[in-house]
């Protein structure tokens, strides 16, 4: 019964603050091309993928990563600066000159109270004010907002609100920064993440997700999906739910 309450009051804490979808505006500078990007996580798994199929679309990528060894450094598109989403400084010595901010940022420090994402984020949409760096794609995750419920069952009762508590917490005032901010956005809400392959045509909008089933999908759909919202006004400025 106590568990049952606790679990009533944190969805609907992560249901009230999370960011709720309004009517998309679409307002891109018309002709503005995103040729340059920051890639944020990008030695995570998204990230990864972020970062080759950036490539293979013939962007021009500039990764930040804290460690230089586990990213490979031979494609003259790209450039990787060492840094820190926590440590401002380095986060504005690799905006300069980008287009847009991919942002798969994550960790794994779920059972205890955590800022990395909220403040992270925090410190790059400063950064990309400052240098006037006009859009961001952030991944977050269904579960937040009006998504809540949206992981399936599994997720929704055990792993969320049980393992993920802390990481959710963070992860929903991360959009709430998101939100408020006045660059060009779009958080894009994936299900479980899979390193599976790409299967394209990954279902998306507000309301994809199941209350059931665990809502998955690839990493590659994922970073696909994300590349595809530097060309795409559809979801500007709200939270889009993707799976497959
Ligand atoms: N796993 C799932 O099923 C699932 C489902 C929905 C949404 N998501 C979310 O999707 C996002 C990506 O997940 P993923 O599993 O693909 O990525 P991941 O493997 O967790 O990678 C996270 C990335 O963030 C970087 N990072 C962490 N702290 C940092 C800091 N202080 N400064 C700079 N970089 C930092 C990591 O760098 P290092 O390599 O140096 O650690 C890594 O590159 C996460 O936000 C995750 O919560 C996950």
């Amino acid at each position: 019964m106590v568990y049952l309450l606790c679990y009533i009051g944190y969805a609907v804490a992560l249901a009230r603050a999370g960011h709720h979808s309004r009517v998309p505006i679409a307002n891109k500078a018309p002709g503005r091309s995103y040729s340059r990007v920051l890639i944020v996580g990008a030695t995570g798994g998204t990230g990864r993928m972020l970062v080759a199929q950036a490539l293979d679309r013939g962007l021009r990528v500039t990764a930040l990563v804290r460690d230089r060894s586990r990213l490979e450094t031979d494609n003259p598109h790209l450039t990787v600066i060492q840094g820190d989403v926590l440590d401002p400084s380095t986060l504005e010595a690799a905006m300069t000159g980008q287009d847009a901010v991919l942002s798969a940022l994550g960790h794994k420090r779920f059972f205890g109270p955590t800022r990395i994402l909220s403040e992270g984020s925090r410190n790059i949409l400063r950064a990309m004010e400052v240098h006037k760096v006009p859009r961001l794609v952030c991944e977050t995750s269904l579960g937040i907002g009006d998504s809540v419920g949206r992981m399936g069952v599994y997720y929704s009762l055990f792993v969320i609100p049980v393992i993920l508590a802390f990481y959710f917490w963070d992860k929903t005032r991360q959009e709430q920064v998101i939100a408020r901010s006045h660059v060009e956005w779009v958080i894009v809400r994936p299900g479980a993440l899979t390193n599976g392959p790409k299967r394209g045509h990954p279902r998306h909008g507000p309301s994809v997700g199941s209350y059931i089933l665990t809502a998955s999908i690839s990493r590659a759909d994922v970073s696909e999906f994300m590349l595809d919202q530097l060309e795409s006004d559809t979801y500007l400025r709200s939270a889009v739910g993707v799976c497959s």
